[in-house]
């Protein structure tokens, strides 16, 4: 069996190297995938937004099973096109990962079916949003509508920050067409979840639940990245809330988006926040987050392929999805300067025998060396039987890793920690 995965960075190779588990399949290619994955796929030098390459390169070298990881080319309709090419796929159609896409969408979709979320008002002009914030409370959150590599949210504190963000994203364009429509937000409070789960559109196997650290520096300060560490479980994702997202957000989620005829096959990941009134939907994405995706695939048991295959089937209720009850820790080593500026070709260099897996982001190879190439450069994830060792693990780990401007935040896991001991 001949596998496709589109995308390059840190979570595709998160992907990559568990699908690697399962025997039947022969080869995987990683379009365009990166110089770490290289170690564990074919990389093809075709750009995740490249459809026509994606689709053409599917065909020609006759890929049975074909996995499509980012939002762009999610949004893009790579699925719907790779579908009409007679291959099969994991991942959302165009109509369903719009949800995703256009933030207005899924506001709206949420406030038609009662799914907890924070009040918002959607705006197309500038004029009427200023109006709106002479009066609106603070902090407010402005939401560019479309995809903005996870930087279009802005809190504002003040109606001023408030106001100059409605004239960047409107007016400037500095998100360019996303920001033509603007969501203004009630700023909601607590703890973040990101929850990822497989659907078929009839049935919804939430994964292990998991923390992101956005923020670039240590004790959430600095810019909003990508994302900086991940832990899993969530400890503030307990069985009582879990069974309320379920009832309240999950399913209720599948139901909506098969009435409105955008059934959702794939990875449909909920951005939680539990606030004093319950959780909320601070956002959906189409996809496996990054880096969520690199501590919990590792700790799922069962076979990826299989899992993938009956969602694009619609039998995933056939299906016994299974986690290992250990905790894990991915932090990710960047370039020293991201999310803003930053070098890149220094080698990348590991000590022998680190534990657990580096999942490359940002790294090309040149003459058999490893480069670094990005600002998020890679992830070490751990696994531990509590969640202080899996960190203490991933930390050691770190340790042997080496490359020229490495800068890794100090303290992922400290918040769940502590709060394992409420
Ligand atoms: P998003 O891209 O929608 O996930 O937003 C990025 C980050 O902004 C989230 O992870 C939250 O930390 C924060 N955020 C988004 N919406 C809200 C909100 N309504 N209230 C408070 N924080 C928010
Ligand atoms: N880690 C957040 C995301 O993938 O959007």
């Amino acid at each position: 069996m001949k596998i496709m995965v589109v995308g390059g960075g840190g979570r595709e190779h998160a992907i990559i190297k568990k699908l690697r588990e399962n025997k039947d399949i022969e080869e995987i290619y990683a379009l365009p995938g990166n110089g770490g994955i290289a170690r564990d796929a074919k990389c093809v030098d075709i750009g995740a937004k490249d459809i026509d390459g994606i689709v053409n390169f599917a065909k020609e070298n006759k890929i049975d099973f074909a996995v499509v990881a980012p939002d762009d080319p999610l949004v893009l309709g790579a699925v719907d096109a790779l579908n009409d090419a007679g291959i099969k796929c994991f991942g959302p159609e165009k109509k369903a990962a719009i949800i995703e896409g256009s933030k207005i969408f899924s506001k709206n979709l949420m406030k038609k079916y009662n799914i907890p979320t924070a009040e918002y008002r959607v705006f197309s002009d500038a004029e009427s949003a200023l109006k709106y914030m002479d009066t609106a409370p603070v902090p407010a959150v402005i939401k560019a509508d479309g995809l903005a590599l996870g930087k279009g949210v802005i809190i504002a504190e003040t109606r001023e920050a408030a106001k100059k963000a409605i004239h960047e994203m409107m007016e400037d364009k500095v998100f360019g067409e996303s920001g033509t429509n603007i969501v203004i937000e009630e700023f909601l409070t607590g703890p973040e979840v990101s929850v990822l789960s497989f659907t078929d559109g009839k049935t919804v196997v939430p994964m292990v639940s998991s923390m992101d650290h956005k923020r670039a520096k240590d004790n959430d300060e600095g810019l909003n990245t990508g994302g900086m560490g991940t832990v899993a479980p969530n400890p503030y994702y307990t069985a009582e809330i879990a069974k309320e997202c379920m009832d309240k957000i999950f399913i209720p989620t599948i139901e909506a988006m098969n009435k409105e005829g955008r059934t959702f096959k794939g990875c449909l990941y909920f951005g939680l926040m539990i606030t004093p009134n319950g959780p909320k939907v601070i956002e959906y994405n189409c996809r496996f987050g990054d880096p969520e995706a690199q501590v919990v695939l590792p700790l799922l048991k069962t076979d990826l392929f299989t899992v993938m295959n009956a969602v694009a089937d619609g039998r995933l209720s056939e299906i016994n999805v299974e986690f290992s009850d250990e905790k894990a820790c991915c932090v990710i080593m960047a370039s020293e300067g991201y999310p803003v500026k930053y070098e890149k070709g220094y080698e990348i260099t590991v000590d022998s025998g680190i534990e657990g897996d580096i999942f490359v982001a940002g790294a090309s190879l040149k003459d058999g060396r490893l480069l670094t190439n990005g600002g998020r450069v890679l992830g070490v994830t751990c696994k531990g039987k509590s969640l202080g060792e899996a960190v203490d693990n991933a930390y050691k780990s770190v340790k042997k890793v080496h490359f020229g401007n490495a800068f890794y935040r100090r303290d992922i896991g400290a918040r769940a920690l502590k709060a394992g001991e409420d």
